[in-house]
């Protein structure tokens, strides 16, 4: 199989797809790292088929056990102090002493990982620094004509990244905000986790170093918390568009059907975050300058999702 001679390959996980490779070898991460365009100084997610696949890796508490197996298989990350016989590619760390770990519940990806039999890096399929891919297509117009091999697994359910817990600092703190929310974890960390929310101004090592860069970008500029669209806008709406104008005059029913995508008519969080890169991809590819987006409330995984718009929406002004 080709992950075994060191290739990457597209894989389907819940989140989003990933693009795997033998998180133990040097040559297959630095393709990986190649590929995406990817800083060096980033870490990659080590994926796992079992607990005891991720214990080999990492040192786990009692917390951390609990925790895994209450959310294990599925869209959680956790950081945890990296065994030294972990036989890890240094790479796939960036030289840090801890290790991101993952147990992803996609069957496809499950069965990877079992056929593989050994832990697998996989960051999100797509150049570094654009828009996480969440449909095969995604993978192959980021990479283009070097897309790497895609193994189909129809559209992530989740559609937005795991949410990362580090566990290896007290307290414990989420570094990347995702379907798993603070409150989720009240039955096993008290406090519950806060969110990091990381300090561009701050000279000293990011904790979770990706965190910090260039990210989820589409091509167009977004404007956020849009309450109209002005001329030569697309929409990109959450629940009810029915008081949303065009500026200058007329409605946003006269607009054409593909410069609009309603993440959720009925105001359903969840279904916004599966849909939240499959229309921002749509989006960018209309003839228009700006994506205007409409508010979408901070509550639960509408927590993740404010988290990627703001980035992308600052990327886009930075560049
Ligand atoms: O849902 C996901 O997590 C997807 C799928 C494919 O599993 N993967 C993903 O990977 O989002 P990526 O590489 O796009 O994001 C990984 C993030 C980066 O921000 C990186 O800095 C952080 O995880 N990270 C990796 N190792 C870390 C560590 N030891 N400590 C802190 N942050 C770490
Ligand atoms: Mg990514």
């Amino acid at each position: 199989m080709r992950l075994q001679q060191g290739e990457p390959v597209a894989i389907p996980t819940e989140t989003v797809y990933g693009l795997a490779a033998d998180a133990r070898r040097d040559d297959a991460i630095q393709r990986v790292f190649a590929l995406k365009g990817r800083p060096a100084h980033n870490p990659l997610i080590i994926h796992v088929a079992t607990l005891n696949d991720a214990e080999k890796i990492a040192y786990f508490t009692d917390t951390a056990r609990a925790i895994a197996a209450h959310f294990w298989p599925g869209p959680l990350t956790l950081v945890l102090p990296i065994k030294p016989d972990a036989g890890l590619s240094p790479l796939v760390t960036a030289g840090l002493d801890t290790a991101a770990i993952r147990m992803p519940a996609h069957p496809i990806m499950q069965h990877i990982l079992q056929a593989f039999d050994g832990p697998l890096a996989a960051p999100s399929a797509n150049k570094s620094g654009t828009l996480s891919p969440t449909a095969p297509i995604h993978v192959q117009d980021s990479f283009g004509t070097d897309a790497p091999y895609i193994i189909p697994g129809g559209v992530s359910s989740w559609g937005i990244e795991s949410t990362i817990l580090d566990l290896s600092q007290h307290p414990a703190i989420i570094l990347r905000p995702g379907p798993i929310g603070p409150e989720d974890f009240a039955a096993f960390l008290n406090p519950c986790p806060a969110l990091h929310v990381p300090d561009i101004n701050d000279q000293t090592a990011p904790r979770s170093p990706g965190l910090l860069l260039r990210h989820y970008a589409p091509r167009h500029p977004l404007r956020l918390q849009a309450i109209d669209i002005r001329p030569g806008e697309a929409l990109l709406a959450f629940g009810q568009t029915r008081f949303m104008g065009i500026k200058g005059g007329g409605n946003i029913n006269t607009l054409p059907p593909n410069h609009i995508w309603n993440l959720s008519p009925d105001g359903d969080l969840e279904e916004a975050a599966k849909n939240l890169y499959r229309a921002l991809h749509d989006l960018d590819e209309q003839q228009v300058h700006t994506i205007a987006v409409m508010n979408i409330p901070s509550t639960g995984i509408g927590i993740a999702i404010n988290e990627r718009l703001a980035k992308a929406a600052k990327s886009s002004r930075d560049d």
